[in-house]
Parts: C-alpha cells; sequence; structure tokens
C-alpha cells in the first residue's frame, strides 16, 4: 500500500529555503515552465544548480514524504489548472554535459547528462561527424525527457540510438542499466524490476545517456541535417507555443494528425486552445488558453475521431497534477 503523503507546511519549508536559497520557488506557475505555456502552480519548485543539489532534492523529498514531479524541458507536459502538490525538480541546469570515448574503428560512443537539451546532443553529433542522432533534429526537451519518453520521428527513435543509461534513486543511489535490460516502448521506458511502493511514489530520474555513434562524412551528414530540419519547419507548427505531437499515432499506417485533419477538426477551438492549420496533431496556445481549455479540446477531437473512425487517440502528452 502507498502511504500518505505531506504536502509543504513551514517547516519543511524552511528546510528547502535554507538549503536551496533563491532555488526554490513557492507556488510558481508551471505556464512559465512549459512550453504550451499552460498550468498552475507548483507547490515548490526545485532547480538545482549540481547533481549533488538534486540528490539532496530527492533526498528531502523522499525523508519528509513529499512527492516530487521531475522536469526536463517541460515540452511536452500538460499541467493541470490545479497545479502539482509537492515538488516539481528541474533537472536543466544541473545535468549537462557531453563527454566522447573512442570505441573500435568507426564506432564512437557519446555519454550526455539528462539536462542537456536533445538538439545539443544532436548538434555535437553533427559537428563532430557523428552519424546515428539525426532522427532526432527538431525535437525539442532534454535528452532526460526523450529517454523516458523514447522521443522519436518516423526516422528512429531513441531506443535505435541508446547504448547505456544512468538513472538517481530516490535514496540518491545511481545505477547504470544497458539499453538491453530496460524496455522499450512506442514513447514509453520501464525498469527491468517491478517498481516498489517506494519507487510508485519517489520514482528513478533518468541521470545520463550513451549512445553509439558512427564516424561519418560531415558535409554529407550537415545536408542531412539541414533536409530533415526544412521539412519539419515546413509541416509543423514550429513559431507557436505547443506541447508537440498531442497524440500518440495509433499505428504505424494511421496518423493522429491525418485522422484529425479528415475529421475536420483543423483550426478548431475552445477558448485559446486551438488545434493548427498546418497540422491536425500539434494542440497550440493562441494567448490565455487555460490546461482546462485543452483538456476540453482534447475530449472534442478524441470523440469526433472515435464517432468516424472507430479510433481512441490517446494522449502522447504527459498530463500531471490536479
Ligand atoms: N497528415 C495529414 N494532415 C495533418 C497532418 C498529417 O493529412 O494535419 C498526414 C501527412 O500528410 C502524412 C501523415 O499524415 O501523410 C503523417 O504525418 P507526418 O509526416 O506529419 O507525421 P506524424 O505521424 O503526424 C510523426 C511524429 C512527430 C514527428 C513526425 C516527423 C508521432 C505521434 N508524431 O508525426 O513527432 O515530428 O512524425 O517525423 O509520433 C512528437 O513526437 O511530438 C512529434 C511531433
Amino acid at each position: 500500500m502507498l502511504a500518505m503523503l505531506n504536502t509543504i507546511d513551514k517547516p519543511i519549508r524552511d528546510q528547502l529555503s535554507s538549503y536551496f536559497k533563491d532555488r526554490v520557488k513557492y507556488e510558481e506557475p508551471m505556464a512559465r515552465h512549459t512550453y504550451i505555456k499552460v498550468g498552475g502552480p507548483a507547490e515548490a519548485f526545485v532547480t538545482p544548480a549540481a547533481e549533488a543539489e538534486l540528490v539532496t532534492a530527492i533526498r528531502l523529498a523522499h525523508e519528509n514524504r513529499l512527492p516530487y514531479t521531475v522536469i526536463g524541458g517541460g515540452t511536452n507536459l500538460l499541467v493541470k489548472d490545479g497545479g502539482i502538490r509537492g515538488m516539481v525538480i528541474s533537472t536543466g541546469d544541473c545535468l549537462t554535459g557531453i563527454t566522447q570515448s573512442w570505441e573500435t574503428g568507426d564506432d564512437v560512443l557519446i555519454a550526455a547528462m539528462a539536462g542537456t537539451p536533445l538538439a545539443a546532443v544532436c548538434r555535437y553529433a553533427v559537428g563532430e561527424a557523428l552519424a546515428g542522432m539525426n532522427f532526432a533534429l527538431g525535437i525539442p526537451g532534454t535528452l532526460g525527457g526523450a529517454i523516458k519518453m523514447n522521443a522519436g520521428t518516423h526516422l528512429g527513435q531513441i531506443a535505435s540510438a541508446l547504448s547505456r543509461l544512468t538513472i538517481l534513486q530516490s535514496d540518491g543511489q545511481m545505477r547504470e542499466f544497458s539499453a538491453n535490460d530496460v524496455t522499450f516502448g512506442y514513447r514509453s521506458l520501464s525498469f527491468p524490476a517491478n517498481l516498489t511502493a517506494a519507487e510508485k511514489q519517489w520514482p528513478p530520474i533518468i541521470r545520463s545517456g550513451t549512445f553509439l555513434l558512427k564516424k561519418t562524412d560531415g558535409i554529407r551528414l550537415k545536408a542531412e541535417r539541414d533536409s530533415i530540419l526544412k521539412e519539419r519547419r515546413a509541416k509543423q507548427p514550429l513559431d507557436q507555443p505547443s506541447a508537440g505531437c498531442f497524440f500518440k499515432n495509433p499505428d504505424a499506417v494511421e496518423s493522429a494528425g491525418m485522422l484529425i485533419d479528415l475529421a475536420g477538426l483543423k483550426g478548431t477551438s475552445v477558448g485559446d486552445a486551438r488545434i493548427s492549420e498546418k497540422h491536425g496533431n500539434f494542440f497550440i496556445n493562441a494567448g490565455n488558453a487555460s490546461a482546462d481549455d485543452f483538456l476540453s479540446l482534447m475530449d472534442k477531437a478524441q470523440n469526433l475521431v472515435a464517432a468516424k473512425f472507430g479510433i481512441k487517440l490517446e494522449p502522447e502528452v504527459q498530463i500531471v497534477g490536479s
């Protein structure tokens, strides 16, 4: 059975403030930390400046029986208007950096910390003339979020390039896994052992990922990069606040964007939440949308697509909070 969790009372607040100083904020609107620009307040929003501070944050959460939610770039998150109880921990300032180690022949391993933007990992690979990351070009967010979601495009997914990963457990211990020892699904990752009750409340945090890349012709790699980014900009409304693709594709043939388009839903709005005219699977914030607006728009799209095609669309965005 899961144990009762605390909320942040004065003694806990004093403890957090004395350690994190101005790197902890209370009742911080999550709309400031998500690409889609909606979301109620985080009870405590912590931005550790170094890995040791991150370990302290998760240890304090565990000791005080506070739930925590880890966020990378906030690119794939829809936080409800009631906000998030407990601690929200951002990894963007504390788990950064990319290192390289050579393997045999043309094979090269690069390791990147989870708070590094995925775009920076792609840029690094292209800069070093290493093939294997171009599939991820244009995917926003941090590497940690991308590993957790097994992010991908029609060109590939994290699982196809990842060789090893490390995690931090809620007791602060680090563990390393081979990519073969974890299970990647469509936009999901699970660890070998069943999660214990404690791990459900304080789940492991992705710390780093190691990718196996191949030395290649740098000029060709750059040309490929340019054409992938060009195609993505042409098809997707990347200049407007969204959470990327809203729904998972139901299968390899049917695309959620195409079904929403065929259902005549492009341009449909609830409040300021709107289905993009450019791509049916992008829900954009056209001004001051609330999370409720997006959830109503999601219902509308799910109902109409189910009624017309008998297909239930499942959200790809992570819906969190209360
Ligand atoms: N289509 C329409 N109307 C639309 C949108 C798409 O008819 O409004 C058609 C397209 O013409 C195409 C098909 O649907 O024939 C597939 O569309 P697209 O190539 O745009 O790819 P997608 O399946 O909608 C996937 C990923 C994207 C990724 C692109 C490009 C998912 C859910 N989506 O989209 O990933 O950028 O391929 O590789 O896997 C994301 O994960 O956030 C994301 C946007």
